[in-house]
């Protein structure tokens, strides 16, 4: 087969049904037996996972007697968990508080005298749990036919089941509307439920055909199913890969994939690489179309399961002309216009925009053009038949003096109706409580898709830091980081990333958690850490921490150690010589031991060997400088760089005998020797002393005897001039003499005779 795989925009765990399985995870090997009230979700496989972790599945709440109850997503009616406390169990509340606020809204309504009709399936759990909040009275109809059936009394509130349809809600309510005057609805759909819903339906319109993962026993799948199929699509609904079937695909371009908010994301990676073999040229599914009819473990062909066809989504006839416009509730929880409400769903943005305006409600949010600004006020078109007023009070929850400083003239705001004929007759708006009111739809709407927000830490306080969502959110301490931190302040006017992980409207709290995030992405890294982990690979990492045997090094999400031995070519005596906590390093994976989950890392080998070249570096008959770092009994060893170390022999230590290597050499001394042998492959040198001493000797008598023909030189050259006047002085000084002698016998005659007559000269 030849068809492209896509997936919905949204599908898959919602963040209820996170959070309550990891309320159950948690509580698994807690010291006490945990149970759920009921399938904590419905899918077999996530039972199974936490039954294999010791969490049993109990229907009475006394049977959890001792040990920890934890309530699923669903919530349980009032009367369920004090039976439980009464039993001696510990009541681990995981509701979805998407559907707490159910509850409290059909409490609430019931309070207000009204008979509370939930709009939903009266057999699932979440309906009846709702309807037992309200008290006796309630009642539930999941369908325009059911509500047409219902005894009502003369004032009705109507609460959503979550996951529900709003065209179902809107079929319902309409019909409600048309037999009792006073109705009055909560809108506690599930953005969630509806974004998944939405998502299924855009899937649809461009697919063949679609593949619902989830279980036939979640409504939140079935409903996927029915949206699927009302927009034209042939859907089928899979538990898991395995109930696939191939002939599904024969002969189409384009299947969709979608998910329920109870199926888990391995489950639905499962189904996609399924589809994506099956999709591969030459698979089973072009060769055997016969076999894929009727054939499937789901026993599921185009047509619907059973009990699919019989589901609550069978009866709905909506065209989804309504979205965005549903009733308000009066305290501040109606649905506005469909504006976005920033928290890139990017979905309801559209919606809504064609729909005939209603008369505005107090309790409502609207969207509105500033038409004038003045000096306390500002005045908003509404399209109603006024403008409303915005005081400068109601303009910003934080404190401003004047109304430019928050809007201008031509701005499109949110505004929240306060009074539609207030005293003076006029339409009282709050861009404040709007802002408020979008700012709390968002976090609900972060809370169910575990979305991860951006937000700012604006002051510390006792405890933790206070984070702008639009309200104050507040971060508990313990949740800021993965580890403990001392000083919060270094954090305001930081922004972090928090996912919402707590969330009251009635108590107004919101807790978030930047730890859960970090935490959630350090498991990611770990897990793909492993995945893509071999030995030979080059990490890099940082250190962790260092020990006396080495140091921990995290390659990501995994911390693998570094041997001591594994740190340098060279000599190493303490770890901390080599690297310090919070260096980045990069290292060669040696060993990796799934099992164990042990690796095992080195950092010399992630660098040069320097024997590589060491007969280059050190050829033979070279003198070469070291330093003596071991004196053994047959010599010494003597370190030429970090990882190479040559031996002098005894023998080579000095010309005369020597006892022992310490008489001539001690650790720590810087010598010279000659290089006798290289063998990088055994990583040996062998180095003389003895001869290097030899060279240098020779050396020096070279260097003398140099020294000795260049002063000989120079003296000749020095007294060179001296010595050609010396000789011309004699070769003047004979001459004189020669002349002399000449004229003295020339003259001794004449003397003779005359000194006959007295006189001998002076000479
Ligand atoms: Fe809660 Fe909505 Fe999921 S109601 S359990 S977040 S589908």
């Amino acid at each position: 087969m030849d068809v492209r795989v896509v997936t919905a925009e949204k599908l898959g765990f919602c963040g209820g049904v996170r959070r309550a399985v990891e309320i159950a995870l948690a509580g698994a090997g807690a010291g006490r037996p945990a149970f759920t009230l009921g399938p904590l979700v419905h899918n077999p496989a996530v039972i199974g996972h936490l039954a294999e972790r010791g969490v049993r599945v109990v229907d009475d709440p006394a049977a959890a007697a001792g040990g920890v109850l934890i309530i699923r997503s669903h919530g349980a009616p009032p009367e369920v968990l004090e039976r439980a406390r009464a039993a001696g169990a510990t009541v681990v509340d995981a509701t979805c508080p998407v559907v707490r606020r159910a509850q409290a809204a059909a409490r609430e309504l019931a309070a207000e005298g009204r008979q509370v009709v939930v709009a939903g399936d009266p057999g699932h759990p979440e309906v009846a749990g709702i309807a037992a909040w309200a008290g006796p009275g309630a009642r539930a109809a999941a369908t325009a036919a059911e509500a047409e059936r219902l005894e009502l009394g003369e004032r009705v509130g109507v609460v959503a089941q979550t996951t529900l349809r709003r065209e179902d809600l809107e079929a319902i309510v309409d019909v409600l509307r048309r037999r009792v005057a006073d109705v009055r609805v909560a809108d506690t759909l599930c953005a969630a439920a509806q974004e998944r819903q939405d998502a299924a339906r855009r899937l649809a319109a461009g697919a063949d055909v679609v593949i619902v993962v989830g279980d036939a026993a979640s409504a939140n799948a079935r409903k996927l199913l029915a949206v699927c199929r009302d927009a034209g699509a042939e859907a089928h609904l899979v538990e898991s890969a395995a109930f696939l079937d191939p002939g599904w695909f024969s002969g189409k371009a384009v299947a969709g994939v979608t998910a329920g908010a109870s199926t888990p994301d391995w489950s639905i990676k499962e189904v996609l690489r399924t589809m994506e073999e099956m999709n591969e040229p030459g698979d089973v599914a072009e060769e055997k179309p016969s076999g894929s009819e009727g054939s499937s473990a789901a026993g599921g062909d185009a047509g619907p399961a059973p009990e699919e066809a019989g589901g609550p989504a069978a009866e709905g006839t909506g065209e989804g002309t309504g979205e965005g416009t549903g009733e308000g509730t009066g305290e501040g929880t109606g649905e506005g216009t469909g504006e976005g409400t920033g928290e890139g769903t990017g979905e309801g943005t559209g919606e809504g925009s064609d729909v005939p305006m209603k008369p505005l409600k107090a309790g409502e949010v609207t969207r509105g053009r500033v038409v004038a600004v003045g000096q306390d006020n500002v005045l908003v078109d509404v399209g109603h038949k006024s403008e409303g007023v915005v005081p400068l009070w109601e303009l910003s929850h934080q404190h401003v003096t004047s109304p430019g400083e928050v809007v201008k003239l031509g701005d499109e705001i949110n505004v929240f109706v306060l009074a539609v004929d207030g005293p003076e007759g006029v339409l009282r708006l709050s861009k404040k409580r709007a802002d408020e009111e979008i700012a709390w739809r968002c976090l609900e709407e972060a809370y169910a898709e575990g979305t991860i927000l951006e937000r700012r830490i604006i002051e510390e306080v006792k405890g933790g830091l206070i984070v702008d969502v639009g309200i104050r959110g507040f971060m508990p301490a313990s949740h800021v980081e993965r580890g403990y931190v001392s000083d919060l302040s270094q954090y305001v006017g930081k922004a972090v990333r928090v996912r919402v992980i707590e969330i009251d409207r009635h108590k107004n709290r919101v807790i978030l958690s930047q730890k859960v995030v970090l935490e959630e992405e350090y498991q990611h890294l770990r897990e793909e850490t492993w995945k893509t982990i071999a030995e030979g690979q080059i990490r890099h990492g940082v250190v962790k921490s260092i020990t006396d045997f080495g140091a921990f090094v995290d390659i990501g999400g995994v911390d693998g150690l570094l041997h001591v031995s594994e740190m340098s070519w060279g000599r190493v005596n303490h770890p901390s010589e080599v690297v310090k906590e919070g260096d980045a390093i990069d290292v060669m994976v040696l060993r990796v031991d799934r099992e164990k989950e042990k690796i095992s890392l080195g950092l010399k080998q992630a660098l040069p060997d320097p024997w590589t070249d060491a007969d280059t570096k050190y050829p033979v008959g070279s003198v070469v400088a070291g330093k003596v770092v071991r004196v053994v009994g047959f010599g010494a060893f003597v370190q030429l760089e970090p990882g190479v170390e040559g031996l002098v022999h005894i023998s080579q230590l000095a010309n005369r005998r020597v006892a022992t290597p310490e008489e001539v050499v001690s650790v720590g001394d810087d010598i010279r020797a000659k290089v006798l042998r290289v063998n990088p492959g055994e990583r040996r040198i062998s180095l003389s002393l003895k001869e290097a001493d030899q060279e240098q000797e020779k050396a020096v008598m070279r260097e003398y005897m140099s020294d000795q023909r260049r002063e000989t030189a120079t003296l000749g050259e020095m007294l060179g001039p001296a010595l050609e006047q010396a000789k011309d002085r004699i070769q003047s000084e004979k001459k004189r003499t020669t002349r002399k002698r000449a004229a003295r016998a020339k003259v001794e005659p004449e003397a003779e005779s005359a000194g006959k007559d007295g006189d001998g000269g002076e000479e």
